[in-house]
């Protein structure tokens, strides 16, 4: 008997496990991100075993030493509360309710409804009132609403994130900046850095006029970004810029230049390269 009562509790445990597991599952909470939901049901599984079946089994262990009247009064509180959500007649008293009619010789009981049962009925008429009155009556979120909210949120966040790793940026994901303080530091950036070999105006000396639309290595914020960062042609003067300037410090600069396109410079130098026309 007592290898019984240990072979319950196993199961016991992990069929509650199991539930707590695919509850878990279902609602796809990250158990990792969830330590105060673990601690919780960690210690409600604890309460559960404690309280019920380990403490049964050690108090039955000892249950030999224990008066008979002591045993009763261990067990009251078990068939008490087992009584008052079942409300089972006793076997002895089954005739009161035994019906009148008989199947093939199958008699029937008029049990009561268990409360067990009728109380998870009333729960779920309250459930269902108020499930009701917020997705129907006050229109409440449904999924694909929360959805959308969490993506529209998502979003803003990646944006947000963004602005603070501007560094993250590369040739390929670069973007045309048009905000004023960008544009100003990369003014800076030009004046001090490029102004040299391709003047103050982006007329061009040294290196060729920026203000044009033709363009040796390709014009638009792309190319012009690769440009700086990779430098020009071999031998022709116009180093990487990559390991002077952040990407994101390329990137204002590039837009710097891009925002000159049509001014017209003091001593404009000869059209180089190609026109670029935008894809
Ligand atoms: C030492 C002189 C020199 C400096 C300093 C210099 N450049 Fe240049 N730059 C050149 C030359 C020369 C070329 C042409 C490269 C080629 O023909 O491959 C050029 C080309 C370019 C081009 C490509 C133009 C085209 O027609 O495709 C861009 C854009 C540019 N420079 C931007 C900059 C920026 C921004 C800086 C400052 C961070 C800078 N340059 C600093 C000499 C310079």
């Amino acid at each position: 008997m007592k290898i019984k009562g240990y072979f319950r509790t196993a199961i016991f445990a992990i069929i509650v496990f199991a539930i707590l597991w695919s509850l878990l599952d279902l609602s796809m909470i990250d158990l990792v991100d969830q330590p105060l939901l673990i601690l919780g049901f960690s210690i409600l599984l604890i309460a559960i075993l404690f309280n019920g079946k380990i403490v049964n089994n050690l108090r039955n262990t000892r249950a030999d030493n224990l008066t008979a009247d002591q045993k009763t009064s261990q067990n009251d509180w078990y068939k008490n509360l087992m009584k008052s959500l079942t409300k089972t007649k006793p076997i002895e008293e089954e005739e009161d309710i035994l019906m009148n009619h008989t199947y093939d010789g199958i008699r029937e009981l008029d049990n009561d409804l268990p409360p067990w049962w009728v109380y998870s009925f009333y729960l779920s008429i309250i459930f269902a009132i108020g499930y009701l009155t917020y997705y129907h009556v006050f229109d409440g979120d449904d999924q694909v609403e929360l959805f959308n909210q969490e993506m529209a949120q998502a979003k803003i966040d990646v944006d947000e994130y963004k602005k603070t790793a501007k560094n993250l940026i590369d040739a390929s994901t670069v973007e045309l900046l048009t905000e004023a303080g960008d544009l100003e530091s990369g003014k800076t950036i030009f004046n001090m850095n490029c102004a040299a070999c391709h003047l103050m105006d982006a007329g061009g000396s040294i290196g060729p006029n920026l203000t044009d639309e033709y363009w040796l290595l390709g014009g638009g914020i792309k190319n012009v970004f690769t440009t700086i960062s990779d430098g020009g042609r071999d031998g022709k003067g116009m180093i990487p810029w990559k390991s002077t300037l952040s990407p994101a410090e390329i990137a204002q600069v590039a837009s710097y230049i891009l925002s000159l396109q049509g001014t017209t410079p003091a001593k404009p130098k000869a059209a180089e390269g190609d026109l670029w026309v935008a894809e």
